[in-house]
Protein backbone atom coordinates (compact mmCIF):
# COMPACT_ATOMS: atom_id res chain seq x y z
CA UNK A 1 0.00 0.00 0.00
CA UNK A 2 1.04 3.15 -0.72
CA UNK A 3 1.14 5.50 2.54
CA UNK A 4 -1.06 8.46 2.53
CA UNK A 5 1.68 10.67 3.16
CA UNK A 6 1.58 14.64 2.17
CA UNK A 7 4.18 15.82 1.23
CA UNK A 8 6.10 13.44 0.74
CA UNK A 9 8.97 13.00 3.39
CA UNK A 10 12.48 12.86 2.15
CA UNK A 11 13.55 9.62 3.52
CA UNK A 12 11.16 6.84 4.17
CA UNK A 13 11.69 3.33 4.82
CA UNK A 14 9.00 0.85 5.59
CA UNK A 15 9.44 -2.25 7.85
CA UNK A 16 7.05 -5.05 7.82
CA UNK A 17 3.96 -5.07 9.73
CA UNK A 18 2.20 -2.49 11.97
CA UNK A 19 2.23 -1.51 15.03
CA UNK A 20 -1.50 -1.59 17.11
CA UNK A 21 -1.66 1.64 19.28
CA UNK A 22 -1.86 0.42 22.70
CA UNK A 23 -5.71 1.36 24.26
CA UNK A 24 -4.30 2.47 26.85
CA UNK A 25 -1.60 4.57 24.55
CA UNK A 26 0.21 7.47 26.51
CA UNK A 27 1.92 10.46 25.49
CA UNK A 28 5.38 9.61 27.21
CA UNK A 29 7.74 12.76 27.21
CA UNK A 30 11.37 11.67 27.27
CA UNK A 31 13.54 14.22 29.05
CA UNK A 32 16.01 14.78 25.71
CA UNK A 33 17.33 18.35 26.95
CA UNK A 34 17.37 18.36 30.88
CA UNK A 35 17.86 21.63 32.28
CA UNK A 36 16.66 23.60 29.25
CA UNK A 37 13.55 24.94 30.24
CA UNK A 38 11.88 26.25 26.54
CA UNK A 39 13.09 22.76 25.30
CA UNK A 40 10.76 21.49 28.34
CA UNK A 41 7.83 24.06 27.21
CA UNK A 42 8.51 23.57 23.38
CA UNK A 43 7.81 19.62 24.21
CA UNK A 44 5.59 20.04 26.31
CA UNK A 45 2.93 21.89 23.72
CA UNK A 46 3.99 18.99 20.99
CA UNK A 47 2.36 16.45 23.43
CA UNK A 48 -0.28 18.58 23.86
CA UNK A 49 -1.15 18.71 20.02
CA UNK A 50 -0.64 15.00 19.82
CA UNK A 51 -2.44 13.68 22.31
CA UNK A 52 -5.31 16.36 20.62
CA UNK A 53 -4.78 14.49 17.01
CA UNK A 54 -5.10 11.04 18.95
CA UNK A 55 -8.06 12.48 20.21
CA UNK A 56 -9.62 13.43 17.02
CA UNK A 57 -9.07 10.32 15.24
CA UNK A 58 -9.04 7.68 17.65
CA UNK A 59 -11.52 9.25 20.03
CA UNK A 60 -9.49 9.09 23.46
CA UNK A 61 -7.21 11.53 24.47
CA UNK A 62 -4.11 9.81 25.82
CA UNK A 63 -2.71 10.61 29.12
CA UNK A 64 0.72 12.97 28.83
CA UNK A 65 3.36 11.38 31.35
CA UNK A 66 6.86 11.91 32.01
CA UNK A 67 9.50 8.84 32.39
CA UNK A 68 9.66 5.53 30.62
CA UNK A 69 7.60 4.25 27.50
CA UNK A 70 5.84 0.50 27.43
CA UNK A 71 4.98 -0.67 24.27
CA UNK A 72 2.21 0.65 22.06
CA UNK A 73 3.11 4.44 23.58
CA UNK A 74 3.38 7.58 21.93
CA UNK A 75 6.77 8.71 22.59
CA UNK A 76 7.88 12.59 22.12
CA UNK A 77 11.70 13.92 22.73
CA UNK A 78 13.54 17.24 21.51
CA UNK A 79 16.28 16.70 19.71
CA UNK A 80 17.43 19.99 17.98
CA UNK A 81 20.38 17.95 15.77
CA UNK A 82 17.29 17.57 13.41
CA UNK A 83 17.02 21.35 12.56
CA UNK A 84 14.41 23.99 12.93
CA UNK A 85 12.23 22.34 11.13
CA UNK A 86 13.64 18.38 10.71
CA UNK A 87 12.38 15.83 12.49
CA UNK A 88 12.12 11.28 12.65
CA UNK A 89 9.38 9.22 13.04
CA UNK A 90 10.05 5.55 13.66
CA UNK A 91 7.29 3.48 14.41
CA UNK A 92 8.79 0.08 16.55
CA UNK A 93 7.02 -1.26 19.76
CA UNK A 94 6.37 2.68 20.19
CA UNK A 95 5.72 4.97 18.00
CA UNK A 96 9.22 8.17 18.88
CA UNK A 97 8.76 11.26 17.13
CA UNK A 98 11.90 13.61 17.33
CA UNK A 99 12.63 17.18 16.69
CA UNK A 100 12.86 20.80 17.77
CA UNK A 101 9.96 22.75 18.27
CA UNK A 102 8.48 23.04 14.67
CA UNK A 103 9.77 19.63 13.98
CA UNK A 104 8.25 18.05 16.85
CA UNK A 105 5.13 19.48 14.98
CA UNK A 106 5.49 18.19 11.57
CA UNK A 107 6.27 14.18 13.38
CA UNK A 108 3.08 14.98 14.63
CA UNK A 109 1.49 16.00 11.85
CA UNK A 110 3.01 13.02 10.21
CA UNK A 111 1.83 10.40 12.57
CA UNK A 112 -1.44 11.81 11.92
CA UNK A 113 -1.49 10.72 8.82
CA UNK A 114 -0.24 7.32 9.39
CA UNK A 115 -2.95 6.19 11.79
CA UNK A 116 -5.31 3.95 10.26
CA UNK A 117 -8.66 2.00 11.28
CA UNK A 118 -8.44 -2.05 11.47
CA UNK A 119 -11.36 -3.00 12.23
CA UNK A 120 -11.85 -1.92 16.30
CA UNK A 121 -8.02 -1.12 16.26
CA UNK A 122 -6.33 2.04 15.77
CA UNK A 123 -2.69 1.02 14.02
CA UNK A 124 -0.11 2.82 12.45
CA UNK A 125 2.53 1.37 9.67
CA UNK A 126 6.20 0.25 10.78
CA UNK A 127 8.43 3.22 9.11
CA UNK A 128 11.74 4.99 9.63
CA UNK A 129 11.09 9.05 8.50
CA UNK A 130 13.33 11.03 8.06
CA UNK A 131 12.19 14.55 6.75
CA UNK A 132 12.83 18.03 6.10
CA UNK A 133 11.73 20.84 3.88
CA UNK A 134 13.31 21.68 1.01
CA UNK A 135 11.98 25.67 0.97
CA UNK A 136 11.90 27.91 4.28
CA UNK A 137 8.91 30.01 2.69
CA UNK A 138 5.91 27.98 2.22
CA UNK A 139 2.83 29.87 2.83
CA UNK A 140 -0.58 30.07 2.15
CA UNK A 141 -2.24 33.68 1.96
CA UNK A 142 -6.10 34.54 2.62
CA UNK A 143 -7.54 37.86 1.30
CA UNK A 144 -9.71 39.43 4.35
CA UNK A 145 -10.30 42.61 2.54
CA UNK A 146 -12.62 41.50 0.08
CA UNK A 147 -14.80 39.71 1.95
CA UNK A 148 -13.69 39.80 5.81
CA UNK A 149 -13.43 36.71 7.87
CA UNK A 150 -13.03 36.66 11.37
CA UNK A 151 -10.70 35.81 13.86
CA UNK A 152 -11.95 32.08 14.34
CA UNK A 153 -12.49 31.46 10.35
CA UNK A 154 -8.70 32.86 10.71
CA UNK A 155 -8.12 30.37 12.99
CA UNK A 156 -9.52 27.61 11.53
CA UNK A 157 -7.57 28.89 8.12
CA UNK A 158 -4.06 27.89 10.50
CA UNK A 159 -4.71 24.49 11.48
CA UNK A 160 -5.55 23.47 8.09
CA UNK A 161 -2.59 25.28 6.63
CA UNK A 162 -0.32 24.10 9.15
CA UNK A 163 -1.52 20.20 9.08
CA UNK A 164 0.66 20.33 5.13
CA UNK A 165 3.46 22.02 7.05
CA UNK A 166 2.81 25.36 6.00
CA UNK A 167 4.61 27.84 8.01
CA UNK A 168 3.81 31.46 6.49
CA UNK A 169 0.65 33.06 6.51
CA UNK A 170 0.16 36.47 4.62
CA UNK A 171 -2.91 37.84 5.26
CA UNK A 172 -4.11 40.65 2.73
CA UNK A 173 -5.24 43.24 4.86
CA UNK A 174 -6.35 46.47 2.91
CA UNK A 175 -7.48 46.56 -0.31
CA UNK A 176 -10.18 49.20 -2.46
CA UNK A 177 -13.32 46.86 -0.99
CA UNK A 178 -12.23 47.24 3.06
CA UNK A 179 -9.48 48.32 5.59
CA UNK A 180 -9.50 45.01 8.06
CA UNK A 181 -6.83 46.33 10.21
CA UNK A 182 -6.96 48.69 13.90
CA UNK A 183 -4.44 51.61 13.38
CA UNK A 184 -4.41 53.60 16.39
CA UNK A 185 -3.48 56.74 15.03
CA UNK A 186 -5.78 56.58 11.93
CA UNK A 187 -8.61 55.84 13.65
CA UNK A 188 -10.67 56.09 10.59
CA UNK A 189 -9.89 53.87 8.58
CA UNK A 190 -11.19 51.40 10.62
CA UNK A 191 -14.17 53.58 11.48
CA UNK A 192 -14.99 54.17 7.48
CA UNK A 193 -13.04 52.02 5.57
CA UNK A 194 -14.25 48.86 7.19
CA UNK A 195 -18.08 49.01 7.01
CA UNK A 196 -18.26 46.99 3.83
CA UNK A 197 -17.02 44.45 1.36
CA UNK A 198 -17.28 43.23 -2.14
CA UNK A 199 -21.05 42.83 -3.33
CA UNK A 200 -22.02 44.68 -0.58
CA UNK A 201 -21.24 42.10 2.21
CA UNK A 202 -20.62 42.66 5.81
CA UNK A 203 -17.88 44.41 6.84
CA UNK A 204 -15.39 43.78 9.89
CA UNK A 205 -11.74 44.39 11.01
CA UNK A 206 -9.13 43.13 13.32
CA UNK A 207 -8.37 45.23 16.71
CA UNK A 208 -4.88 44.99 17.67
CA UNK A 209 -6.38 42.56 20.13
CA UNK A 210 -7.62 40.48 17.48
CA UNK A 211 -4.53 40.54 15.46
CA UNK A 212 -2.49 39.75 18.47
CA UNK A 213 -4.74 36.38 18.76
CA UNK A 214 -4.03 35.16 15.32
CA UNK A 215 -0.45 35.70 15.43
CA UNK A 216 -0.11 33.65 18.26
CA UNK A 217 -2.45 31.18 17.23
CA UNK A 218 -0.11 30.98 13.95
CA UNK A 219 3.30 30.91 16.60
CA UNK A 220 1.77 27.84 18.28
CA UNK A 221 1.07 26.17 14.62
CA UNK A 222 4.36 27.14 13.86
CA UNK A 223 3.41 29.93 10.88
CA UNK A 224 4.83 33.37 10.84
CA UNK A 225 2.13 36.01 9.97
CA UNK A 226 3.33 38.29 6.45
CA UNK A 227 0.77 41.01 7.09
CA UNK A 228 0.08 43.07 3.71
CA UNK A 229 -1.00 46.47 3.18
CA UNK A 230 -1.26 47.30 -0.73
CA UNK A 231 -0.21 50.21 -2.02
CA UNK A 232 0.25 52.34 -3.70
CA UNK A 233 -2.63 51.15 -5.97
CA UNK A 234 -5.91 48.99 -4.30
CA UNK A 235 -6.14 51.92 -1.66
CA UNK A 236 -9.77 53.07 -2.64
CA UNK A 237 -10.78 52.27 1.13
CA UNK A 238 -8.15 54.78 2.66
CA UNK A 239 -10.59 57.22 0.61
CA UNK A 240 -12.90 56.61 2.59
CA UNK A 241 -11.14 57.64 5.70
CA UNK A 242 -8.69 60.30 4.50
CA UNK A 243 -9.93 61.23 1.11
CA UNK A 244 -6.59 63.89 1.19
CA UNK A 245 -3.96 61.49 0.36
CA UNK A 246 -5.55 59.45 -2.06
CA UNK A 247 -6.04 60.62 -5.58
CA UNK A 248 -9.71 60.48 -7.68
CA UNK A 249 -10.33 57.40 -9.43
CA UNK A 250 -8.12 56.60 -12.76
CA UNK A 251 -10.74 56.02 -15.44
CA UNK A 252 -8.80 55.57 -18.23
CA UNK A 253 -9.80 53.92 -22.08
CA UNK A 254 -8.23 50.57 -20.72
CA UNK A 255 -9.30 50.74 -17.31
CA UNK A 256 -12.96 51.31 -18.51
CA UNK A 257 -12.79 48.31 -21.13
CA UNK A 258 -11.52 46.35 -18.20
CA UNK A 259 -14.50 47.27 -15.97
CA UNK A 260 -17.02 46.39 -18.84
CA UNK A 261 -15.34 42.86 -19.71
CA UNK A 262 -15.04 41.74 -16.17
CA UNK A 263 -18.75 43.54 -16.06
CA UNK A 264 -17.52 45.30 -13.12
CA UNK A 265 -18.61 48.47 -11.44
CA UNK A 266 -16.35 51.90 -11.43
CA UNK A 267 -15.91 53.11 -8.56
CA UNK A 268 -16.84 56.27 -7.08
CA UNK A 269 -14.96 58.87 -4.98
CA UNK A 270 -16.05 58.85 -1.33
CA UNK A 271 -18.46 56.19 -1.36
CA UNK A 272 -17.61 52.36 -0.70
CA UNK A 273 -16.59 50.12 -3.44
CA UNK A 274 -18.58 46.98 -3.96
CA UNK A 275 -17.09 45.16 -7.38
CA UNK A 276 -13.89 43.82 -8.12
CA UNK A 277 -12.15 45.65 -10.81
CA UNK A 278 -8.54 46.33 -9.93
CA UNK A 279 -6.37 49.29 -11.11
CA UNK A 280 -8.20 52.52 -10.16
CA UNK A 281 -7.03 53.96 -7.17
CA UNK A 282 -3.66 55.23 -5.82
CA UNK A 283 -2.34 57.25 -2.77
CA UNK A 284 -0.74 60.26 -3.52
CA UNK A 285 2.62 59.49 -4.70
CA UNK A 286 4.27 62.99 -3.95
CA UNK A 287 2.41 64.42 -1.04
CA UNK A 288 4.13 64.18 1.93
CA UNK A 289 0.63 63.82 4.40
CA UNK A 290 0.92 60.33 2.66
CA UNK A 291 4.28 59.65 3.74
CA UNK A 292 3.31 61.01 7.43
CA UNK A 293 0.41 58.53 7.06
CA UNK A 294 2.51 55.78 5.78
CA UNK A 295 5.18 55.90 8.18
CA UNK A 296 2.34 56.29 11.15
CA UNK A 297 0.98 52.90 10.03
CA UNK A 298 3.53 50.75 8.97
CA UNK A 299 5.53 51.55 12.22
CA UNK A 300 2.60 50.51 14.09
CA UNK A 301 1.99 47.14 11.78
CA UNK A 302 5.75 46.45 12.47
CA UNK A 303 5.24 46.89 16.02
CA UNK A 304 2.30 44.06 16.20
CA UNK A 305 4.28 41.99 13.67
CA UNK A 306 6.36 39.69 15.48
CA UNK A 307 7.78 37.85 11.81
CA UNK A 308 10.47 39.86 9.92
CA UNK A 309 8.27 40.42 6.83
CA UNK A 310 6.35 43.24 5.96
CA UNK A 311 4.05 43.15 2.44
CA UNK A 312 3.48 46.41 0.56
CA UNK A 313 1.53 45.14 -1.87
CA UNK A 314 2.82 46.79 -5.37
CA UNK A 315 0.58 44.83 -8.19
CA UNK A 316 -2.03 45.96 -10.31
CA UNK A 317 -1.29 50.23 -10.18
CA UNK A 318 -2.49 49.89 -13.47
CA UNK A 319 -3.40 53.75 -13.74
CA UNK A 320 0.26 55.09 -11.72
CA UNK A 321 2.67 56.40 -14.21
CA UNK A 322 5.63 53.65 -14.02
CA UNK A 323 8.53 56.41 -12.98
CA UNK A 324 5.88 57.70 -10.20
CA UNK A 325 5.13 54.43 -9.47
CA UNK A 326 9.04 53.14 -9.45
CA UNK A 327 9.53 56.11 -7.10
CA UNK A 328 6.49 54.92 -4.71
CA UNK A 329 8.26 51.44 -4.35
CA UNK A 330 11.64 52.51 -4.30
CA UNK A 331 10.54 54.83 -1.06
CA UNK A 332 8.12 52.25 1.10
CA UNK A 333 10.56 49.89 0.83
CA UNK A 334 13.35 51.90 2.17
CA UNK A 335 10.50 53.07 4.71
CA UNK A 336 10.72 49.55 5.93
CA UNK A 337 13.38 48.05 6.26
CA UNK A 338 14.43 51.41 8.21
CA UNK A 339 11.60 50.31 10.65
CA UNK A 340 13.16 46.99 11.07
CA UNK A 341 11.89 44.22 8.79
CA UNK A 342 12.35 43.07 5.52
CA UNK A 343 9.71 44.48 2.86
CA UNK A 344 7.80 42.12 0.57
CA UNK A 345 5.90 43.29 -2.89
CA UNK A 346 4.51 42.00 -5.92
CA UNK A 347 6.64 41.03 -8.68
CA UNK A 348 5.79 44.47 -10.42
CA UNK A 349 7.72 46.26 -8.10
CA UNK A 350 11.38 44.83 -9.63
CA UNK A 351 11.26 47.63 -12.43
CA UNK A 352 12.00 49.74 -8.86
CA UNK A 353 15.08 50.34 -7.19
CA UNK A 354 13.78 48.30 -4.29
CA UNK A 355 15.60 48.53 -0.58
CA UNK A 356 17.98 45.86 -0.86
CA UNK A 357 17.24 42.46 -0.10
CA UNK A 358 13.62 43.03 -0.73
CA UNK A 359 11.45 39.96 -1.37
CA UNK A 360 9.58 39.75 -4.52
CA UNK A 361 6.40 37.77 -4.91
CA UNK A 362 6.46 36.49 -8.16
CA UNK A 363 2.23 36.25 -9.70
CA UNK A 364 2.73 36.02 -13.83
CA UNK A 365 2.01 32.75 -15.50
CA UNK A 366 4.26 29.79 -15.35
CA UNK A 367 5.56 30.90 -18.72
CA UNK A 368 6.35 34.30 -17.66
CA UNK A 369 6.31 37.77 -19.77
CA UNK A 370 9.83 39.13 -20.54
CA UNK A 371 8.85 42.02 -18.60
CA UNK A 372 7.57 39.53 -15.63
CA UNK A 373 10.58 37.79 -15.82
CA UNK A 374 12.92 41.04 -16.02
CA UNK A 375 11.01 42.16 -12.65
CA UNK A 376 11.54 38.87 -10.76
CA UNK A 377 15.05 38.23 -11.53
CA UNK A 378 15.66 42.30 -10.66
CA UNK A 379 14.98 41.32 -6.74
CA UNK A 380 18.10 38.86 -6.74
CA UNK A 381 19.97 40.86 -8.18
CA UNK A 382 19.23 43.55 -5.51
CA UNK A 383 20.09 40.75 -2.91
CA UNK A 384 16.50 39.62 -2.29
CA UNK A 385 14.60 36.78 -3.28
CA UNK A 386 11.95 35.46 -5.17
CA UNK A 387 8.48 33.50 -3.28
CA UNK A 388 6.83 31.58 -6.77
CA UNK A 389 3.00 32.26 -6.91
CA UNK A 390 2.15 31.62 -10.77
CA UNK A 391 -1.14 32.30 -10.91
CA UNK A 392 -2.32 29.98 -13.41
CA UNK A 393 -1.04 26.93 -10.93
CA UNK A 394 -0.52 28.18 -7.38
CA UNK A 395 -4.12 30.62 -7.26
CA UNK A 396 -6.11 28.96 -4.66
CA UNK A 397 -8.84 31.17 -5.63
CA UNK A 398 -9.36 29.71 -9.17
CA UNK A 399 -11.85 27.44 -10.48
CA UNK A 400 -10.99 23.68 -10.67
CA UNK A 401 -13.01 23.57 -14.11
CA UNK A 402 -15.52 25.35 -15.91
CA UNK A 403 -18.49 24.44 -13.80
CA UNK A 404 -17.14 24.81 -10.61
CA UNK A 405 -19.66 27.19 -8.59
CA UNK A 406 -16.87 29.06 -6.56
CA UNK A 407 -13.29 30.85 -8.23
CA UNK A 408 -12.71 33.08 -10.78
CA UNK A 409 -10.59 31.49 -14.13
CA UNK A 410 -9.30 35.22 -15.56
CA UNK A 411 -5.40 32.67 -14.78
CA UNK A 412 -6.69 29.47 -15.43
CA UNK A 413 -8.83 26.57 -14.82
CA UNK A 414 -6.50 24.23 -12.25
CA UNK A 415 -7.46 20.67 -11.22
CA UNK A 416 -5.47 18.82 -9.21
CA UNK A 417 -2.73 17.87 -11.41
CA UNK A 418 -1.78 21.47 -12.62
CA UNK A 419 -1.70 22.66 -8.99
CA UNK A 420 0.91 19.93 -8.84
CA UNK A 421 2.62 19.51 -11.74
CA UNK A 422 5.26 22.19 -11.78
CA UNK A 423 8.86 23.27 -10.39
CA UNK A 424 9.47 26.67 -8.71
CA UNK A 425 12.78 26.78 -9.44
CA UNK A 426 12.39 26.50 -13.46
CA UNK A 427 9.78 29.44 -13.81
CA UNK A 428 12.08 32.13 -14.55
CA UNK A 429 15.20 31.87 -16.72
CA UNK A 430 18.75 32.51 -15.15
CA UNK A 431 16.96 33.21 -11.53
CA UNK A 432 19.50 31.36 -9.03
CA UNK A 433 17.07 28.14 -7.80
CA UNK A 434 19.35 29.24 -4.45
CA UNK A 435 16.76 33.25 -5.09
CA UNK A 436 14.28 30.78 -4.66
CA UNK A 437 12.71 31.41 -1.05
CA UNK A 438 9.62 28.94 -1.97
CA UNK A 439 6.61 29.26 -2.67
CA UNK A 440 2.56 30.49 -1.74
CA UNK A 441 -0.43 29.73 -2.50
CA UNK A 442 -2.41 33.24 -2.78
CA UNK A 443 -6.39 32.63 -1.41
CA UNK A 444 -8.34 35.66 -2.87
CA UNK A 445 -11.96 36.12 -1.52
CA UNK A 446 -14.19 37.59 -4.89
CA UNK A 447 -16.16 34.10 -4.68
CA UNK A 448 -16.20 32.75 -1.32
CA UNK A 449 -17.99 34.05 2.12
CA UNK A 450 -17.47 31.30 4.59
CA UNK A 451 -15.35 28.39 5.96
CA UNK A 452 -16.69 26.11 4.16
CA UNK A 453 -16.11 27.73 0.76
CA UNK A 454 -12.83 28.60 1.58
CA UNK A 455 -12.08 24.29 1.91
CA UNK A 456 -13.79 24.13 -1.52
CA UNK A 457 -10.94 25.82 -2.86
CA UNK A 458 -8.46 25.07 0.04
CA UNK A 459 -8.28 21.42 -0.37
CA UNK A 460 -7.10 19.19 -2.28
CA UNK A 461 -5.09 21.60 -3.63
CA UNK A 462 -3.37 22.91 -0.57
CA UNK A 463 -2.22 19.92 -0.50
CA UNK A 464 -0.65 19.90 -4.00
CA UNK A 465 0.99 22.98 -3.11
CA UNK A 466 2.62 21.67 0.30
CA UNK A 467 3.89 19.18 -1.31
CA UNK A 468 5.62 21.38 -3.87
CA UNK A 469 7.03 23.51 -1.10
CA UNK A 470 8.49 20.84 1.24
CA UNK A 471 9.47 17.79 -0.83
CA UNK A 472 12.33 17.29 -2.85
CA UNK A 473 12.07 16.94 -6.54
CA UNK A 474 13.15 13.73 -6.82
CA UNK A 475 10.15 12.42 -4.45
CA UNK A 476 7.79 14.51 -6.40
CA UNK A 477 5.23 12.77 -8.93
CA UNK A 478 2.03 13.18 -9.83
CA UNK A 479 0.87 9.48 -10.03
CA UNK A 480 2.54 8.95 -6.76
CA UNK A 481 0.69 12.05 -5.08
CA UNK A 482 -2.69 11.15 -6.63
CA UNK A 483 -2.28 8.29 -4.51
CA UNK A 484 -0.85 9.60 -1.29
CA UNK A 485 -4.04 12.14 -1.45
CA UNK A 486 -6.90 9.91 -1.84
CA UNK A 487 -5.80 8.72 1.86
CA UNK A 488 -5.99 12.09 3.29
CA UNK A 489 -9.56 12.72 3.13
CA UNK A 490 -10.35 10.43 5.95
CA UNK A 491 -7.89 12.60 8.63
CA UNK A 492 -9.51 15.99 6.51
CA UNK A 493 -13.16 14.43 7.72
CA UNK A 494 -11.99 13.49 11.28
CA UNK A 495 -10.79 17.27 12.01
CA UNK A 496 -14.10 17.95 10.42
CA UNK A 497 -12.79 19.99 6.95
CA UNK A 498 -14.41 19.99 4.60
CA UNK A 499 -13.49 20.76 0.70
CA UNK A 500 -13.87 19.36 -2.60
CA UNK A 501 -13.07 15.68 -3.50
CA UNK A 502 -12.22 16.42 -7.03
CA UNK A 503 -12.71 12.51 -9.46
CA UNK A 504 -8.90 12.82 -10.63
CA UNK A 505 -8.39 11.07 -7.05
CA UNK A 506 -9.64 7.61 -5.66
CA UNK A 507 -10.90 8.83 -2.01
CA UNK A 508 -10.07 5.70 0.31
CA UNK A 509 -11.84 5.87 3.36
CA UNK A 510 -9.64 4.29 6.22
C1 LIG B 1 -2.57 39.89 -7.72
O1 LIG B 1 -3.16 38.84 -8.06
N1 LIG B 1 -3.06 41.08 -8.06
C2 LIG B 1 -1.33 39.86 -6.96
Amino acid sequence: MTLPLVPAPSILVERTGALALASSARVVVEDGAPGASTHREQVDAAASVLADVIAERVGRRPEIVDGAAEPGDLVLRHDPDHGAEGYTVRVGEVVRIEGAAAGLFYGIQTVRQLLMRDGAAWTLPRVDIDDAPRFEYRGVMLDVARTFFDVDTVKAFIERAASLKFNRLHLHLTDDQGWRLQIESRPLLTEKGATTAVFGRPGGFYTKADFQEIVRHASAHHMLVVPEIDLPGHTHAIGLAYPGIVEEPVMNDALIAQAESLNQPLPISGEPYLGWGVGHSSVKIHDESTWEFLRDVLSELADLTPGPYLHVGGDEALGTPPADFDAFMERVTALVAELGKTPVTWHEAGSAQVAEGTIGQYWGSVTPSAAHADEARRFAERGGRVIMSPSDTAYLDQKYDADFALGLDWAALIDLKTAYEWEPTAIVDDLPAEAVIGVEGPLWSETIATLADIDQLFFPRAAALAETAWSATDRREWSSFRERVGGLGAVWDAAEWGGHRPAEVNWSNR
